[in-house]
Formats: structure tokens, sequence, C-alpha cells
């Protein structure tokens, strides 16, 4: 049976520690890359633009054996040109998997049950599972993750979702401050806390920046305004005031707290320069994970 990650909840706390550590012996040259893609062909549908996550994906096949091809947001069009069934229906009959970025969550769940073939989640407006597994990478490198905090600071969104779920799987205490109207929804926080209680961790949802990030050993932001969101631009600006990651803030976390940002960064919004730029900034190496990370679940889903 194809067995496809549309959330990151789809792998449970066990099965994502064994795709990191499959990512870290591999990182480490402990074994060669598995060709576990030999002879296959990955399609990557990418409804939104993308630098990591395209290039990342299109490497991890490469690595391991396959073939990519890579159709642009205007060349597919799930439910404009075509149903998500038809489109899944047909890429099944040349594909062994489908990679795909798009909107509304439900697409890649009916793109699942019309293709036959595994479906990976690379961005949709409800999460972003394969960031998270390349979030959770970085942390197990940069101090580890069970029983340290993580405090995430902005918008509820698609990987604020995907985060608190891994990382309160790996032992995190989990604190989410986000301004009112815009926190992780409910039943969110529930499923990372469910994550936490047989992990030891934690999730708590945190109205103030400065509560949240105390004394933290990760501090995260990303985007107020996700791709598809642009037209709330404005009114989203004037609702995360205060919300900012600046060197005040992070001056409230552990002093060898890291800072993690998923990119693309609105510098100036979100995060400022010194701080995205600064010496306690890990995004490059959570930008370089999402290969080793994405490359390991691969290989681990076609293992
Ligand atoms: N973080 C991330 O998914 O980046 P891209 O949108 O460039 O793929
Ligand atoms: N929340 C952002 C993440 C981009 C990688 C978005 O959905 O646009």
């Amino acid at each position: 049976m194809s067995r496809s990650v549309l959330t990151v909840a789809d792998l449970s706390a066990t099965e994502i520690g064994e795709v990191l550590d499959l990512a870290l012996q591999t990182k480490a040259g402990e074994n060669s890359c598995p060709r576990s893609l030999e002879g296959k062909t990955a399609l990557l549908i990418f409804q939104k633009p993308s630098l990591r996550t395209r290039v990342s994906f299109e490497l991890a096949v490469d690595n391991l054996g396959g073939r990519a091809l890579y159709l642009s947001p205007p060349e597919v069009g799930i439910g404009e040109r075509e149903s998500p069934e038809d489109v899944g229906g047909v890429a099944g009959r040349y594909c062994d998997l489908i990679v795909c970025r798009t909107f509304d969550q439900s697409n890649l769940e009916r793109l699942a049950a019309a293709s036959g073939v595994p479906i990976v989640n690379a961005l949709s407006d409800w999460e972003h599972p394969c960031q998270a597994l390349a979030d959770v990478l970085t942390i197990r490198e940069h101090g580890g993750t069970a029983g340290r905090t993580l405090a995430y600071v902005g918008d509820g969104n698609n990987v604020a979702r995907s985060l608190a779920i891994a990382a309160a799987g790996e032992g995190m205490d989990v604190r989410i401050a986000s301004p009112s109207g815009y926190e992780l929804d409910e039943a969110s926080i529930t499923v990372a806390s469910q994550r936490a209680v047989g992990s030891g961790g934690s999730v708590t949802a945190i109205g103030n920046p400065d509560e949240a990030v105390d004394g933290a050993d990760v501090v995260y932001t990303d985007t107020w305004t996700s791709m598809g969101q642009e037209l709330e631009a404005k009114q989203r600006l004037e609702a995360f005031d205060g919300y900012q990651v600046d060197v005040d803030l992070v001056g409230k976390a552990s002093p060898d707290a890291c800072v993690m940002h998923c990119l693309p960064a609105h510098r100036g919004e979100e995060i400022t320069d010194d701080v995205l730029d600064g010496p306690r900034s890990i995004v490059l190496d959570q930008a370089e994970n999402r290969l080793h990370a994405q490359q390991a679940l691969l290989a681990w889903l076609f293992g």
C-alpha cells in the first residue's frame, strides 16, 4: 500500500525519529545514500513558487537514483484546468511518487485517493511537514530537542502547525505566541499536545512574545503574510505589530539560543536583518537540512 505524507501527523513520533536518524547518518557519511528511487519517477507539482523545496526535492530524488519532473504553477492548474482526481489518476499512470505544493489541503487528499502512489506535501495552506522534519533535524544538531524550549513567535500558520506537532513529538516544550485572531487552531494544539504526552514535552499558547521567548533555547518565526494571503498584507502588518523577532526579543531567550526561520523572510517585518544575519541565526543550516530530511523521508518511504 502506498504511504503518503500529507501532514506531519501522518508519521508517528517514532517514525519521524527513524527518518531523522537516517538523515543524520547519511549526512555524516556513516551510510551511503540508498538507491531507493532507482528507475522511479517523481512528479513535482507546484502551484506556488519555491526555491528551497523544489531544489532540495529535485536533488533528493536524483541522489536516490530517481528522476524528477517539475511542473510549475501555471502548468497544471489543479482544480482549475483539471480536477485533482483527473490530475492524480493520470499522474499515477506515469509516476511512482507525487510531491505537491498546493493551496487547499483537500487537493492533496484527492490526489492521494485518485493516484494510487505516495503523495508528499511540499506545503499547503494547512501544513508544511517537510519543513518541520528539517527544522527538528536542525534543532537536534544544535543542542538537541528533548527537554529544550522552542518559542514560535508569529502567525499560527502551516509552518507553525507542522513544527509544533513535530517538535512536541521530539519532547520539546513548545510555546506559541500569536496575536489575537492569528493563533494556531485548538485542534492542532490538541494533536501537538497528544504528541507531547508521549515524549515528555509540552505545548502552550502564549499571547505575549516576551513571555514565550523568556529563557527559550530556540526562537522561530515565519512570514506574517503567507503565499496566497497577499491581499491581507496591510491588515496583517498591523495585527502583528509587537511580534517582530528583533535583538531585544532574542535578548530575552537563553544566552545561547538559536534563531530559526523557514525562509523566505520578509526582512524588517517578522524578523530584523541583524537577527536573521546575526550569530544566533541557523537559517542556512535549516535550509540545507531540507535536502537531508527529504532525502531520508523518500528513502524511508521507498525503502
Ligand atoms: N521554506 C520553504 O519552503 O521555502 P520555498 O518556498 O523556497 O520552497
Ligand atoms: N508560511 C509560508 C511558508 C513559506 C515557506 C507560506 O505559506 O507562504
